[in-house]
């Protein structure tokens, strides 16, 4: 009996290593970029802060923290069913995640080592940071018989090109919203031991500080090129960052709640409270953030993610592809007006606390 459950309806590429969750919008992304204009990049407005960043890295606070305590060393056959399959999928995401920063930041490392050294020596720290956390997240797949074959995934993923400055939003939003989510659970766990269930959230404290150094290391590099961040398209693309990050986790845990309520949270509740934090985080170098205070917004956002359910959550059916495709058109559409109404909601300006200390 144990058996069906150890696996559940999972497909396997070899026995016990798993075939990457298929790629769609929701999924975490892998990004290249342009690497000569980053190396040319001057960064000397803020050197001394990106310096003192650098030296933050090398101090490596957390090299001993990744260390498999004893309470990994149990059966986790009693996590089981449809638990058991949200559990390993959210194993999956984080894994898959922290990975793509890790292979982000190493090319990045190795591409700029001769032209920009400040900068290369941040970015191979920071890849050190992530392929901890993402090894840490592959073997604790393997406490539930899976484990992700990283070097398949580096060959197999496509990978989305964005000029610097767009790697710069996306990067800086994913960390600082990488950091919110851990410490968010890491409280909710501390508050309510009774819901540890497994030993991996024990690690969040100190793990989220990576990700907050991260995230202040992009704040560094944004503010040493005051260019990407103050003229009006830097504000449309900021907006679209903003809401495009929160969107997606929106969506994606919505569709996942029951593993939240497996940790005794509330995904709708949690969701909100990490895209307030991460918004606020967000207006010390973005020149604006999200009115996400505004009524419209979480109803908006509500809306979108039913339309989200209804597709995800459609009969597997033996139906043709165009057929599939056009009964999803209306949902699809209707997420689509709902993004683009909460894109063009009146944002909050923070430029004008420029020079303040935000
Ligand atoms: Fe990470
Ligand atoms: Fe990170």
């Amino acid at each position: 009996m144990v058996d069906s459950l150890k696996k559940p309806g999972f497909e396997e590429m070899r026995p016990g290593v798993k075939v990457p969750a298929k790629e769609t919008i929701l999924t975490p992304r892998f990004y290249t970029t342009d690497f000569d204009e980053m190396a040319k990049m001057d960064i000397s407005v803020n050197e001394d802060e990106l310096r003192a960043i650098l030296e933050e890295f090398r101090t490596d606070y957390n090299r001993h923290h990744f260390v498999r305590s004893e309470e990994f060393n149990q059966s986790w056959d009693h996590i089981d069913g449809e638990s058991r399959q949200l559990f390993i999928e959210f194993l999956e995401r984080s894994c898959t995640a922290e990975f793509s920063g890790f292979l982000l930041y190493k090319e990045l490392g190795r591409r700029l080592k001769d032209k920009n050294p400040v900068l290369a020596e941040c970015f191979t720290l920071m890849s050190r940071d992530e392929a901890r956390h993402a090894g840490f997240l592959n073997k604790a797949l393997s406490d539930f018989n899976m484990s992700l074959d990283l070097g398949f995934l580096t060959k197999s993923r496509s990978y989305t090109f964005f000029k610097p400055k767009f790697i710069f939003y996306a990067t800086y939003l994913s960390e600082k919203i990488g950091y919110w989510r851990y410490i968010k659970i890491f409280r909710h766990l501390q508050a309510h031991p009774e819901n540890r269930i497994y030993p991996i959230f024990s690690f969040f404290e100190n793990w989220c500080q990576d990700e907050n150094r991260h995230g202040d290391f992009f704040d560094a590099i944004m503010k040493a090129q005051p260019s990407i961040l103050n003229d009006w398209k830097a504000r449309l693309w900021c907006r679209f960052f903003l809401l495009s990050v929160f969107a997606t986790m929106y969506l994606n845990d919505l569709q996942r709640s029951d593993f939240y309520k497996a940790l005794g949270i509330n995904a709708r509740d949690y969701d909100i409270d990490v895209i307030r934090e991460t918004n606020a985080t967000a207006g010390r170098v973005f020149p604006l953030v999200l009115n996400v205070d505004h009524p419209d917004f979480f109803r908006l956002m509500d809306e979108a993610a039913a339309s989200y359910l209804k597709i995800v959550n459609a009969p597997a059916s033996n139906e043709p592809k165009p057929l599939k495709t056009l009964k999803r058109l209306p949902h699809i559409l209707s997420i689509g007006v709902k993004m683009l109404q909460l894109y063009l909601m009146k944002p909050i300006d923070t430029a004008h606390l420029e020079g303040t200390v935000r």
